[in-house]
């Protein structure tokens, strides 16, 4: 196996990552304490044994109940300067960050709000040597005209966001219902990705490629099910931004030995490693870069250089940034 400190020497593109994810316990209680919010837990070793999930669900329950601790612009800015500098001790270099807005305009906060203070901490973000952008992800289990309100809300400021995105819970929320918001965010030069094929089928990965133009699957482990699907993915060369100690965590899969990452790299996908939600499933990138190789002994050294190259190609960083990274 390969410990973490020598995965993080190689420089990365971390693509997958939700930044309320990025919540560490010991936030929540300090965040709490500040803007006056109650908790349901006693203490931060209370709230730490409260993760253990079953289904994607279930954590969706508690990780929207703890980010009702996050009230201000600069709850944000330190939020996102803490995970950057978590993330650059881990040789990320570049981030594309997802952050769920609806999550926090239900809760009365200004959209603007949030975004200033993400881009505040991506600004403290570039001086120490980490590039990124922001990716507005819509909430696939909140109506459909929210997530266009939250759009045309954000419409003015389309030049501070990177990207659209779709997450939350899936099965039952198909792509395809999202079309309209998404020719939308295209109308207004934005990039897109979107999450499908974790709990939902391969079909959802479809929708999001023909329906939302998505240029990056998040997850999409559940293409392994669909072998036109696979070849179509190879062919396109189209990323897939998979989250090996979330699948795990969220028991999409048993084990981290049983994750097809490597099966899909053999099958000449894009595959790169992501953290997903780090505070929740366990660690960083360069943790789940090395869980995969005590899981997997015969990951080799150019296995990992491999994904940590396709992370920087597969993200939206300019050709210049990318040459610097490689
Ligand atoms: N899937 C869907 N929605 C999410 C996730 C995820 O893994 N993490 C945060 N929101
Ligand atoms: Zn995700």
């Amino acid at each position: 196996a390969t410990s973490t400190a020598r995965v993080a020497a190689l420089p990365t593109a971390e693509l997958h990552l939700h930044i309320e994810g990025t919540l560490e316990p010991e936030m929540v209680f300090e965040l709490a304490a500040r803007n006056n919010v109650g908790l349901p837990f006693q203490s931060v070793e209370d709230l730490r044994e409260a993760y253990q999930f079953t289904s994607l669900q279930s954590f969706l329950d508690l990780y929207y109940e703890c980010m009702a601790v996050l009230q201000t612009r600069d709850d944000f800015r330190t939020l996102g300067e803490r995970y950057l500098e978590r993330a650059y001790e881990q040789g990320v270099r570049h981030a594309e960050i997802f952050f769920d807005a609806q999550a926090h305009t239900a809760r009365g906060l200004a959209a603007e709000d949030v975004l200033d203070g993400l881009l505040d901490a991506l600004h403290t973000g570039a001086r120490k040597g980490i590039s990124g952008g922001l990716i507005l992800s819509f909430l696939r289990d909140r109506p459909v005209p929210e997530a266009l309100e939250t759009l045309e809300s954000l419409a003015h400021r389309a030049g501070d966001l990177l990207a659209v995105g779709l997450d939350s819970a899936e099965v039952g929320y198909p792509p395809e219902l999202f079309t309209p918001v998404f020719a939308r965010a295209k109308e207004l030069g934005l990039r897109v990705v979107a999450h499908a094929g974790e709990e939902g089928p391969a079909a959802y990965v479809w929708e999001a490629l023909d329906l939302l133009g998505a240029e990056r699957i998040d997850h999409g482990i559940r293409s392994i099910e669909d072998p036109e699907l696979i070849e179509r993915l190879r062919r396109e060369r189209i990323p897939l931004t998979l989250c090996p100690f979330s699948n795990v965590k969220l028991a999409v899969i048993s084990s981290l030995a049983e994750h097809p990452i490597l099966d899909l790299l053999d099958q000449g996908i894009m595959v790169t490693v992501n953290s997903d939600d780090p505070a929740y499933f366990g660690g960083y990138l360069a943790d789940n870069m090395a869980g995969l190789t005590a899981a997997f002994p015969s990951l080799e050294e150019s296995a990992l250089e491999r994904l940590a190259r396709n992370s920087v190609d597969a993200s939206f960083a300019g050709s210049e940034r990318k040459a610097e990274l490689h």
